[in-house]
């Protein structure tokens, strides 16, 4: 708790966009959590442990908005498209095939929810954890202060059909141009698979891009990832580990590549839908730190703001996925966005964003041949889950336009 002189003094500063009340332990009127360091401030909420604003200036020292959600706490329940904006998907992220899985040689069948067919009405798989997985709860705020947030979350045993109770803490820090997260999972009380990420929506020009709304002109750069994860006609993994030709529509490797650079090639048409929501492979030589300054796994820049963001992480896998779904029926957030512009609607058009996901391998429960389990299989008395990531914030008006 803070003391009513620090309040006070809080109140003096003039913190960004931030109202009054953001400056105590508690959420201001809108349901945020604000946390600052130099250069950002970052507004989250208890919904889904999600990020809902990032505040940074661009190169001409304008603030933006550059993650997508919506104004208020309150509405991220209620919205019906859900689009899983700014959270942690849980407890195990992405696609279950068939929504089963085998621990033990038993075998677990896990709430269905993606792809529904005449014989399985709910869904042919799971996605993100089910129905009320863990970015359709509210989560416990545990800690607030003026650079962090710390939320828990305990998962019932059984909930969405997984086995065993599940606890785990959420810490976002800001520092210096950089957001840092922690994601710690505990399985208490019997063996489950765990595997979380941050669903977060980018588009680095805050939607006020008056020259195109789209992100394709933001430029993608992944330098470890010469291979993916192939996947069927509904993103299910077929097992296949598949390499990224240099040249190729998948080639984020051999050097830095706008988004849409092969939206208009006939050719790689039908590739680009896959493009656009793949999980690429991040093939470090052991041992490494992932820290280290030099090696980022994926740098997205943006020519028009210059905003530039580096993701460092211990994961293995990057998810990229190019909002080819989205089709303008989200409205933008007040603080994004250009107002009287007949040109560019306050909403949020297809492959208006990216999102970008730390993970591990996705499915990797279905693929004992990958050898993961020790990355994906928890248990009372062995090592927690953990997931760790920075991503570091520059302006770089030198970016590939
Ligand atoms: C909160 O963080 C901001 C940005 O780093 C800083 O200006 C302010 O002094 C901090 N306030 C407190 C009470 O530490
Ligand atoms: C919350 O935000 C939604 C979407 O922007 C809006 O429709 C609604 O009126 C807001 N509710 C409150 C209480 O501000
Ligand atoms: C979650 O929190 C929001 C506000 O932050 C609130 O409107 C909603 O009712 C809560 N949902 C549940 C299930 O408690
Ligand atoms: C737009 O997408 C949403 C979410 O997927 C869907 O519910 C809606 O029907 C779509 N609207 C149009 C006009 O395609
Ligand atoms: C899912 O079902 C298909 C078709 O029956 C089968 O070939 C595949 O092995 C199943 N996968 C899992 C993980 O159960
Ligand atoms: C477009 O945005 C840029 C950068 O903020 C600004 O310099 C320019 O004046 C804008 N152009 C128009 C036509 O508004
Ligand atoms: C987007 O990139 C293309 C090149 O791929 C370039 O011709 C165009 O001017 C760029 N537009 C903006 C708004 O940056
Ligand atoms: C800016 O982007 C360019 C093009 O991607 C890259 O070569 C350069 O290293 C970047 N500069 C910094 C300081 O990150």
């Amino acid at each position: 708790m803070r003391l009513n002189a620090s309040l006070a003094a809080l109140a003096a500063l003039s913190l960004p966009i931030a109202s009054a009340d953001s400056t105590t332990d508690g959420p201001d009127e809108n349901g945020l959590y604000w946390i600052y360091s130099e250069g950002l401030s970052a507004a989250f909420i208890a919904y889904g442990a999600s990020i809902s604003r990032l505040l940074i200036n661009d190169q001409y020292g304008i603030q933006r908005d550059i993650v997508a959600g919506f104004d208020n706490a309150s509405y991220y329940g209620i919205d019906q498209q859900h689009p899983h904006f700014g959270g942690v998907p849980g407890r195990y992220a992405n696609r279950i095939q068939n929504s089963t899985f085998e621990i033990d040689g038993v075998a677990y069948h896990v709430d269905p929810n993606e792809h529904p067919t005449d014989a399985e009405p709910n869904g042919v798989n799971t996605l993100h954890g089910g129905h009320d997985g863990w970015d359709y709860r509210n989560f416990t705020v545990v800690s607030h202060t003026n650079d962090s947030i710390t939320f828990s979350i305990v998962d019932p045993d059984g909930k969405e059909g997984f086995p065993g109770e599940v606890v785990s803490y959420i810490t976002y820090t800001l520092r210096d141009y950089t957001w840092d997260f922690k994601m710690v999972a505990l399985a208490t009380t019997k063996k489950t698979p765990i595997m979380l990420s941050s669903h977060t929506y980018w588009n680095l020009d805050g939607f006020a891009n008056n020259e195109t709304n789209t992100a394709l002109n933001h430029t993608l750069y992944l330098p470890y990832s010469g291979q993916r994860i192939g996947v069927d006609n509904i993103l299910i993994p077929t097992g296949d580990i598949l390499a990224n030709k240099e040249g190729s529509v998948n080639d984020f490797w051999s050097a830095p590549k706008q988004i849409g650079a092969s939206l208009n090639d006939p050719e790689a048409f039908t590739l680009l839908t896959h493009m656009t929501d793949n999980a690429w492979i991040i093939n470090r030589e052991a041992p490494y730190n992932w820290r280290d300054g030099s090696s980022y796994v994926a740098r997205l820049q943006s020519p028009w703001s210059g905003i530039q963001v580096d993701i460092y992480t211990d994961q293995d896998a990057f998810q990229v996925y190019s909002c080819n779904g989205q089709n303008g029926t989200i409205t933008l957030k007040e603080t994004q966005g250009l107002d009287d512009n007949p040109d560019f609607p306050r909403t949020i058009p297809q492959y208006g964003c990216i999102v970008l996901e730390v993970e591990d391998w996705i499915d990797a429960i279905n693929h004992p041949e990958w050898g993961r389990a020790d990355k994906q299989i928890f248990g009372p008395g062995g090592d927690p889950y953990v997931l760790q990531a920075s991503y570091v914030f520059s302006i770089n008006t030198t970016a590939t336009s």
